[in-house]
């Protein structure tokens, strides 16, 4: 038989099964073979797949996760190769793209955010046919309007806001929430506009410390001595550097975002004088049963990245264009973050109701 290939990349996010299923679903319907490789381009670099029938993707829509596995390390350009306990890495691109022709893997659904699609580009730059689809929690790709598994987090963040709330009340105290989305601050943003942040700082706004304790103090002389904080992974601290947890790999360094929460907490209790808890969502934010919003997009995605397959188109990634799923190039797709832009309504919004975003 005719046949598809799919693989998911890079961070997982609430909806990634949804998408497998969809695509599944119709591919099948069309007479093709779907092959899921697992754990993201490792699968195809080593020959590690799984046909995925109807039995083994039933049941998948509300479930969190991949169950074809992901791999943040997982570039076949740039390949971890152990060799006598040491890690090296190697270009084995030549050895994935023999794969999926010999396989007969007529085109290969990259399901990913930028790092995934950008191998998915390198990989059609290659004569490999290939098809993007794109998902992240944090919504940061310009190419789509919005991604999947970005409305979960929201949830998941929104929720937490919402018991932090509770908490701060009782013990007149300040709760700053440490939320992830990269250099961008949409979980952030959304979820501060709707868990009634009193302050949200995000990479796109400069702060200064002076800026979030007036919010706190102005509540305070209201009556209300609780506040609630939002902080984006992605913010600097107030001498302008990233806050990061560095480890090495092998020869490489990884960076990871994280840890301006607790600078933020620290500076505010110092500075104000009234007690404050920091809480880091982390994983949590990327993890369970995607909303219906997610699902919904999720299907769609997977639905229109199979079609254009069986059509014979390939090299572009699926998108949403206003509430229209449409397609751009690769190369359109890849490299270009979307970040907050300063004239966004939402920011308006959220100043005009009090909102502190911490540059007063
Ligand atoms: O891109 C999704 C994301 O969760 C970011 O918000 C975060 O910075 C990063 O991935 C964390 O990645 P890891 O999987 O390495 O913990």
């Amino acid at each position: 038989p005719k046949r598809l290939g799919i693989l998911t990349g890079g961070g997982d996010c609430p909806g990634l099964n949804a998408v497998i299923r969809a695509a599944t679903k119709t591919a099948c319907s069309h007479g093709y073979e779907m092959i899921g490789f697992l754990d993201g381009y490792t699968g195809v670099v080593e020959g590690r797949y799984i046909k995925l029938e109807p039995p083994v993707i039933s049941g998948l829509l509300h479930r969190g996760g991949t169950i074809l596995g992901t791999n943040n390390r997982s570039n076949p350009f740039y390949f971890p190769v152990k060799e006598n306990g040491e890690v090296t890495y190697r270009d084995m691109s030549d050895k994935a793209v023999a794969r999926l022709e010999q396989m007969g893997i007529e085109v290969l659904l990259v399901v990913g955010g930028d790092g995934t699609l950008a191998g998915a580009r390198d990989f059609k730059a290659k004569g490999a046919r290939v098809i993007g689809i794109p998902k992240t929690i944090d919504n940061d790709l310009a190419a789509t309007d919005q991604t999947f598994g970005f409305d979960t987090a929201v949830r998941t963040a929104t929720e937490a806001l919402d018991k932090l709330h509770t908490t701060a009340e009782s013990h007149h105290r300040v709760m700053v929430l440490e939320l992830m989305g990269r250099y961008a601050g949409w979980i952030a943003l959304y979820s501060g506009l709707a868990g009634g942040a009193d302050v949200i700082l995000i990479p796109e706004i400069p702060w200064r410390i002076e800026g979030v304790l007036k919010k706190i103090e102005a509540r305070r002389a209201e009556g209300k001595p609780f506040s609630i904080v939002v902080v984006a992974e992605g913010v600097k601290s107030p001498e302008g550097e990233l806050v990061v947890q560095r480890r090495v790999e092998g020869s490489v360094e990884r960076v990871r975002l994280g840890g301006i929460g607790q600078l933020v907490g620290k500076l505010i209790e110092e500075k104000s004088g009234i007690e404050t808890r920091v809480t880091v969502l982390g994983h949590i934010q990327r993890g369970g049963s995607p909303s219906s919003y997610d699902r919904v997009l999720a299907t769609r995605f997977g639905v229109a990245a199979a079609e254009l397959a069986v059509k014979g188109i390939h090299g572009v990634m699926v998108c949403l264009q206003g509430n229209t799923i449409s397609y751009v190039t690769l190369e359109e797709a890849v490299g270009k973050p979307r970040i907050i832009p300063l004239d966004h309504e939402l920011l308006a919004t959220a100043r005009a109701i009090g909102i502190s975003f911490g540059d007063d």
